[in-house]
């Protein structure tokens, strides 16, 4: 166990959140994402924030110049007494400035950009990438500086990035969203020193990222009462419910075959769920294109949010709303059971803090109590939830 006297808070709660606490002596951290996300503002402002309370910090940036740097760091308000930027991505000398300066933190952005001139091979490629990493490491442990590196990825996956780099350094983080959407997560995915997937929730801003503190608030703003095709899911990631809202569309294919688009929702989920609406509750689904949405740019994986899915999807279909007083949530099984969830309690609580009246949640494993303010609905199956989540019960079949 790593006791919370060996970790220096970053003072971005978001952020300690996610390393487990606070930023741990002598460990390697590299934070991975699409070009553009905001890898680079974010660990400017950890560097502007680690200098100012705990001295020193070295910024090397092998991607940009100076003055882009200057640029950037003017427009965040960085105060740079204590930084020490650096634009180079020759690694050794990049190596032996940090054992000079013995800094509090260093930074590498980005890990592809740096390379070891004594290496037959090209920056970026995989033995540039793992040997230069591997040497940061060593220096990492020797002088127990914490050391953070960037590295891209694609939407493929394809090019020499963080992946193979993943066994080597002590935590993984990745920073996403979508281009479209100011809201930036910070997810966990590897952590020697903590739970993973746990997140942090950012906003990106003119004058750079701001922790949003109340995401599900957050998510909901531009929510409108009785919208049709839309429902509220209490999810988790990791230790954290957060609430957000699911659309769906429906509209009649105009030729050919159906089409069916995910955003933020799993794939292979919608296909089941629809199977499932056509089957089981008799929505004639086969000739009509759906699209599902998370708003925010989130991206939900956990079967919890089924239900919320189904509701939006139905609620579209029959062009009626659904209660906007109510969230959902709940696994959708084959034979259109509701299935238990984990962490029930913590979401239904989530809901009540945030105002909402009523609760659908599965009949199986329901035992919670329920917190002032909202009431649990209990439910068995798909077709008792529509029953009870769409305004008027039946609209269109
Ligand atoms: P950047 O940190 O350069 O991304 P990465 O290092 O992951 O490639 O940031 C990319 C985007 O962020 C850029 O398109 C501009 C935007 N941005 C803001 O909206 N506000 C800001 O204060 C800053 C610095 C950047
Ligand atoms: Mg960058």
């Amino acid at each position: 166990m790593i006791e919370a006297a060996d970790r220096l808070p970053i003072r971005l709660v978001e952020f300690d959140r996610v390393l487990g606490g606070g930023l741990v002596t002598g460990s390697m951290v590299l934070i991975g994402g699409e070009p553009g996300i905001g890898k680079s503002t974010l660990l400017l402002q950890v560097a502007s924030l680690m200098a100012e309370a705990r001295g020193k910090v070295v910024y090397v940036t092998g991607e940009e110049t100076l003055h882009q740097i200057k640029l950037r760091a003017e427009r965040l308000g960085v105060k740079g007494e204590q930084l020490y930027l650096l634009a180079e991505t020759d690694l050794d000398v990049i190596l032996n400035q940090i054992e000079k300066l013995s800094p509090s933190l260093a930074i590498i952005d980005s890990i592809q950009a740096v390379y070891l001139p004594e290496l037959d091979a090209a920056a970026g490629s995989v033995t540039q990438v793992r040997e230069c990493t591997m040497r940061l490491m060593r220096l990492a442990k020797l002088r127990a500086i914490p050391i953070f590196i960037t590295g891209h990825v694609t939407k493929d996956g394809t090019i020499a990035g963080p992946r193979v780099l993943e066994h080597i350094v002590d935590v993984v983080l990745y920073f996403e969203g979508e281009p479209f959407s100011a809201y930036r997560l910070l997810r966990g995915v590897k952590n020697r020193f903590g739970s993973t997937n746990e997140i942090g929730v950012f906003e990106m801003k003119e004058r750079g990222l701001a922790e949003v503190d109340n995401p599900s608030k957050a998510f909901l703003s531009q929510r409108w009462g009785e919208a049709i095709g839309s429902a509220v899911v209490p999810t988790l990631e990791g230790s954290r419910p957060l609430l957000v809202e699911i659309q769906a569309l429906t509209n009649p294919t105009s030729f050919g075959l159906p089409r069916r688009t995910a955003n933020g929702v799993d794939f292979g989920r919608l296909l089941l769920i629809t199977a499932v609406l056509t089957r089981r509750i008799g929505l004639k689904l086969g000739n009509q294109d759906i699209i599902a949405n998370v708003t925010g740019g989130l991206r939900i994986g956990e079967p919890a949010a089924d239900l919320g899915i189904a509701l939006a999807i139905a609620s579209s279909f029959r062009d009626v709303g659904v209660d906007p007083t109510l969230v959902a949530v709940g696994e959708v099984g084959l034979s259109g059971e509701l299935r238990a969830v984990s962490q029930l309690d913590r979401r239904v609580d989530e809901a009540a803090r945030l105002g909402f009246k009523r609760c659908i949640v599965p009949k199986a494993g329901a035992r919670v109590t329920a917190p002032k303010g909202i009431e649990l609905i209990p439910v068995s199956t798909l077709r008792e939830a529509i029953g009870v989540g769409l305004v008027r019960g039946k609209g269109k079949e």
